[in-house]
């Protein structure tokens, strides 16, 4: 394996690189004011949404979410990990890449070896699935679990047949005495395939079942599952604890979520291995599962390094409940500002795996959009367990809060449910703070040394950097961390001195006294939703509407996602917002204090103001045509564009009376 790469190595390759030139060699980026965009090349849509800043180095997509440095680019575009993508950057420059000396190069070629029979006991167990004489009823169950055969290749799903000694025979065919033989067995034994009796007679563990090889993030195979096809018990087996294969560790599912092409921005925890393959089946790649075991912190720090949400999953049953109680209780420590847990209950007697095929992609999709936030669980599992009506019981209730909020990290979501609680109780902050443990007792000692808050941005060789990155020393943790980007401030995207950008369009005219108007105005409506979020219900969106600066976008990006999920409050927003560059700028505004007189509905500035937006898009569109007959001739005009100048005039007209009735 190779060594390290030196952080002075990555440093300096970081400065050298201009984002611009990394992000477009790979999509076609248009220039927009001082920024550039394009439609987002990590998911699908049709007018951009993707902005790079060269001034920041970095990029932003207000669709889905996606942000981060050049390197951080490369790694989600070109599917790489850290590394990798270290190598292809210095590449594309023709630097090599410097390795430091590695330490535990003494046990590697024993885990090497042990890894290279659990590949071979995959392909073994796949070729099986083909070629067994017993093969039919393998493949019968499958086809009967709705599984296809492009899941089972992707997932490498295998046959172990009947018999006590098939996979021995194949991996360790010599005679009983041979010692390569012999010394084969002991790896098997070793890596969990093979199982030695008092009298030392070996067999194969796995037999007559269904195989799911687990893979580390690295794709190699260190362990499986195994199921039966019909009732038998225990319905499935998992390899043991090996020097290869922690179950604790290990997430099912999660080596294929990032080998494919996609913007992960959240992971789903199931409970099974069916569960992952049939959600990936039906097109949710982002789901993992833990290896009969519960949740456990080192799994949750390992997932939010790739996303920054996870949803867990659990039965809508009493056992379901358990399991959730305690899945947030073992989150809750790892809740960095920008982090989100959610969960998801499912109906009784339902799994992913029943649901996905039930209902398809979108439906369980629109389930998860509406899982519950850690807050809102947090808060409504308590109150099941209280009489809530009562002083008795609410005081209860923040004796049961207080303690759970007190192990959130220091930050935002920690601030926010604290106010919360005392808002819904009734009981004063200060008085709640002596429920809390002091400091000194809080067990978040480990998280000191784990997300290492990354270095600011600061100047070098006169030129902007870009946050640095680092790498960590375990070289299966070489995934990016989200630290990098939480330097990021609103400001760097708003201009919040009120002026606009230029516009994407250069012979667009414009009128500076509008614009100005008009960024007031936008910045009002959107404190007036980020404080009011149920106004929205009663907005009409824009359609066809391209916002001209990210002011404009803001609003009109949380006005989509408000519409989205009605039941948002002032909290739920920030929370969904914390962690993009914007967060803070939303929090500045949450904390503004603002009194409407009564009676008077906020929905209608906002409206307002979107309506004034569309006219000044409408007005300058019949402006720059104008201008171009001016220049040219009416049928220098293209079709479109024709018809655009004869329908304007109308479309204007009404614009106007809404907007001044
Ligand atoms: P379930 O019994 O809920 O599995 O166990 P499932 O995936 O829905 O099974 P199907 O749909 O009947 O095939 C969930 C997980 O618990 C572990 C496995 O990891 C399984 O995927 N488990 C379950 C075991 O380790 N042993 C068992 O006997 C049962
Ligand atoms: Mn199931």
């Amino acid at each position: 394996m190779a060594g390290r790469i030196p952080q002075n190595f990555i440093d300096d390759l970081i400065s050298r690189l201009d984002i611009i030139d990394v992000v477009s060699a790979r999509t076609r980026l248009k220039k927009a004011g001082k920024n550039y965009s394009a439609c987002c090349p990590f998911h699908n849509e049709k007018t951009p949404s993707f902005t790079v800043s060269p001034d920041k180095q970095f990029y932003y997509c207000f669709g889905c979410g996606a942000t981060g440095s050049a390197l951080k680019f490369v790694m989600e575009f070109d599917g790489l990990e850290f590394p990798d993508a270290v190598e292809k950057l210095a590449g594309d420059l023709n630097i090599e890449v410097p390795r430091e000396g590695s330490q535990q190069q003494n046990r590697e070629p024993q885990y090497r070896e042990l890894l290279s029979l659990t590949q071979k006991s995959a392909d073994f167990f796949e070729q099986q699935l083909r070629t067994s004489k017993d093969k039919d009823k393998a493949i019968d169950y499958l086809k009967d679990r709705g599984l296809s055969g492009k899941a089972a290749k992707f997932f490498s799903i295998g046959y172990a047949p009947p018999g006590w000694d098939n996979l021995q025979n194949s991996l360790a065919p010599g005679e009983k005495n041979d010692s390569t033989n012999n010394k084969t067995i002991k790896q098997l034994i070793s890596c969990g395939m093979t199982i030695e009796k008092d009298d030392g007679r070996t067999y194969d563990r796995f037999r007559d079942r269904v195989m799911f090889p687990i893979r580390n993030v690295k794709g190699q195979v260190i362990a499986f599952g195994g199921r039966v096809l019909g009732d038998e018990k225990p319905k499935y087996l998992n390899s043991p604890e090996t020097p290869i294969f922690h179950k604790s560790q290990e997430l099912y599912g999660l080596y294929e979520a990032r080998k494919i092409r996609q913007k992960l921005t959240r992971m789903i925890i199931v409970e099974g291995y069916m569960d992952v393959v049939a959600l990936a089946e039906y097109g949710i790649h982002y789901a993992v599962a833990t290896l009969g075991t519960s949740t456990s912190e080192h799994h949750i720090r390992r997932l939010f390094k790739v996303v920054p949400e996870i949803i867990f999953c659990f039965d809508g049953d009493n056992a379901g409940r358990k399991a959730a109680q305690r899945a947030m209780e073992t989150v809750i420590p790892a809740l960095q500002d920008g982090l989100q847990a959610r969960f998801l209950f499912l109906p009784d007697g339902e799994d992913p795996d029943t649901i996905v095929r039930k209902e398809g992609k979108e439906a369980f999709e629109k389930r998860l959009d509406n899982s519950k936030h850690l807050p809102e669980f947090v808060f409504d599992s308590i109150k099941e367990q209280v009489d809530f009506d009562t002083l008795d019981g609410k005081a209860r209730f923040g004796q049961l809060a207080a303690p759970l909020i007190s192990r959130l990290p220091t930050g935002m979501l920690k601030e926010l449910m604290q106010q919360q609680l005392s808002q819904e109780t009734g009981i004063k902050q200060e008085i709640l703070a002596k429920l809390l443990p002091t400091e000194t007792e809080q067990p978040n000692q480990h998280r000191a040394n784990h997300q290492q808050p990354e270095q600011a941005l600061k100047p070098q060789n006169g030129q902007a950097s870009v946050p640095q990155a680092h790498i960590s020393s375990h070289h299966d943790d070489h995934q990016y961390d989200n630290s990098e980007e939480q330097d990021f401030n609103a400001g760097d995207f708003i201009d919040t001195d009120g002026a606009t950008q230029p516009s994407s369009n250069a012979s667009t005219p414009r009128n500076k006294k509008e614009d100005k108007l008009l960024a007031i105005l936008t910045q009002k409506a959107l404190t007036l939703l980020v404080k009011f979020p149920e106004s929205a219900q009663r907005i009409e969106p824009l359609e066809d509407f391209e916002p001209e600066d990210e002011s404009e976008r803001l609003l009109c990006e949380i006005l989509k996602k408000l519409k989205q999920s009605p039941q948002s409050s002032s909290i739920g927003l920030l929370i969904q917002w914390t962690g993009t560059p914007f967060s803070e700028h939303l929090k500045n505004i949450a904390n503004q204090s603002l009194e409407l007189p009564e009676g008077v509905d906020p929905s209608n500035d906002i409206q307002g103001t979107l309506q004034n937006l569309r006219l000044r898009l409408l007005r300058r569109e019949f402006q720059t045509l104008q201008n171009k007959i001016a220049e040219n001739s009416f049928t220098s005009l293209t079709i479109e564009e024709k018809a655009r100048y004869v329908a304007l005039p109308m479309q204007l007209k009404k614009a106007q009376i809404i907007t001044n009735p």
